[in-house]
């Protein structure tokens, strides 16, 4: 039985009429924040570190006090490890499945070959193990992994299959980066429950946007209370929701600056009070505390989800409760260090996507279609235009930058690297997408939305990455061309 909170009391006091936690004040939030622990590899006679990786079924996780859930985990009965890698690291993971049916895992945002990215053509088949490598090659950054088989990565990431990889490099600007102590990751998930406690699973697979829960985990800790004891922390968020949009904050709308976006830091902070984050999307930002106080971390606005007119959708996240000593912290660097934005080259290509329901340009995903050929190394402009409800789109493999949404540069925060963006309903974005080299003109890399629901609907197409000149000899049909 794996109890997440420390010491367990109320739990988070729910207004029976509204269906979400949501007061303001954070009242009944009293759950020690877990941390991920941090997995050591081993490190093998090649010098690769390799990270042994199980992913489990029959996890029993007292989320709320006195309650089990039924939950999957990864080495753990919730959640799985924290992976901590280094720039230029050869790593194998070795991925064995447990869970009693076939499942892959993928490395989210990180810069790899296609047969080793965990996408939907890289099964492990029950009880069998699967044993990528590859070589780190890219800045800091904190990417996560997560199941992706096609039709069922909503139900294997909601059950708590998911994980964060924390790439580190010799770009070390003065953040605050004690694990756990000032350098904080926070999962953020919604999940509803049953009354015994257990995860309601209704509608995962159904509707529209699948689940939208009512209680927020963070970390896979219902109630979080975190206790600030330094005058800063860096927290490294992660969006790991089905479907829901966060726009995060504090109750008292203090001031913070982001420092980083998915593919790692931005070239100097940006001060906000809020950062938006749909699923999949990551932000490191850097808050201020003084001694004394009590704050929740909060998401606040509307939804910008449906067609229809917006709704509020406010939630309380986790209280934090600051030391009356605070350890002093570093002076937030004016010069982060990020790798600057490359406009793409006169005449680039320009890929247009259409978003429709659960569509892209009026294709559902075929795992045996190759939708897109890129040349390796090209700089490309991919125009992703929503005609319907709220979508994102990510694009394995890259970083791409965000030059535009609906015609305007994006928030100055979200100008760094992104290998996700959200579009709301009616949004266009274009991206300055730069391609990697890692030639397969067989194994396809996937770009989708990552709202689960519509992802496993079928909202998914596939690229490869082709010697330049090539392109018109790959075969479009994968069983044709291996
Ligand atoms: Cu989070 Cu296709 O990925
Ligand atoms: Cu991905
Ligand atoms: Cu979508």
């Amino acid at each position: 039985l794996a109890a997440f909170s420390g010491a367990a009391t109320a739990a988070v006091s729910c207004d029976a009429d509204s269906e979400k936690p949501s007061s303001g004040n954070g009242a009944g939030f009293s759950n020690s924040l877990r941390i991920p622990p941090i997995l050591g590899p081993e490190t093998g006679a090649d010098g690769m570190k390799q990270f042994n990786l199980t992913m489990q079924a029959g996890g029993r996780t007292e989320f709320q006090p006195g309650k089990v859930a039924d939950t999957w985990g990864i080495n753990g009965a919730y959640l799985g490890p924290t992976l901590r890698v280094t720039r230029g690291d050869k790593v194998r993971m070795r991925v064995t499945n447990q869970i009693g049916e076939t499942s892959t895992l993928h490395w989210h945002g990180i810069r790899l070959p296609a047969k080793m990215d965990g996408g939907p053509h890289q099964m492990i088949e029950p009880g069998a193990t699967w044993t990528p490598e590859w070589t780190i090659d890219q800045p800091a950054m904190m990417g996560w992994y997560h199941p992706h088989l096609h039709e069922r990565t909503a139900m294997h990431v909601y059950r708590g299959l998911a994980g964060l990889i924390i790439i580190d490099d010799d770009n070390k600007p003065d953040l605050p980066s004690e694990y756990g102590v000032d350098d904080v990751p926070l999962i953020i998930q919604d999940k509803n429950f049953e009354d015994d406690g257990k995860l309601d699973e209704d509608g995962v697979e159904d509707g529209t946007w699948g689940v939208l829960g009512d209680s927020i985990l963070i970390n896979g800790t219902f109630g979080a209370e975190f206790k600030v004891t330094t005058r800063t922390v860096r927290f490294r968020i992660l969006n790991a929701s089905n479907a829901r949009v966060y726009r995060v904050g504090f109750a008292d709308n203090r001031k913070f600056h982001v420092v980083g976006t998915d593919g790692g830091l931005l070239e100097r902070p940006v001060e906000v009070d809020r950062v938006k984050l749909s699923p999949a999307e990551r932000a490191q930002i850097v808050v201020r505390f003084a001694p004394g106080e009590q704050i929740v971390l909060n998401s606040v606005g509307e939804t910008e989800r449906s067609a229809g007119d917006p709704e509020e959708d406010d939630y309380d996240l986790m209280r934090l409760i600051t030391a009356q000593d605070l350890a002093d912290s570093p002076d937030l660097p004016s010069a982060l260090g990020g790798v600057p934005a490359t406009a793409p080259p006169a005449g680039a290509r320009v890929r247009t996507f259409r978003l429709s329901g659960s569509e892209i340009n009026d294709k559902e995903m075929d795992m045996n279609r190759i939708d897109e050929v890129v040349p390796a190394g090209a700089h490309e402009i991919w125009e992703v235009i929503n005609t319907s409800y709220a979508h994102n789109f990510h694009i394995h493999e890259v970083d791409f930058r965000v030059m535009e949404l609906n015609g305007h540069p994006p928030p100055e925060y979200q100008r760094g690297p992104k290998d996700t963006v959200f579009l709301p309903k009616g949004a266009t974005a274009r991206l300055s997408v730069k391609f990697n080299t890692y030639v397969d003109p067989v194994s396809p890399y996937m770009f989708h939305c990552h709202i689960l629901r519509h992802e496993d609907k079928g909202m998914m197409g596939q690229y490869v990455v082709v010697e330049p000149g090539t392109e018109n000899q790959v075969a479009r049909t994968i069983n044709a061309g291996s």
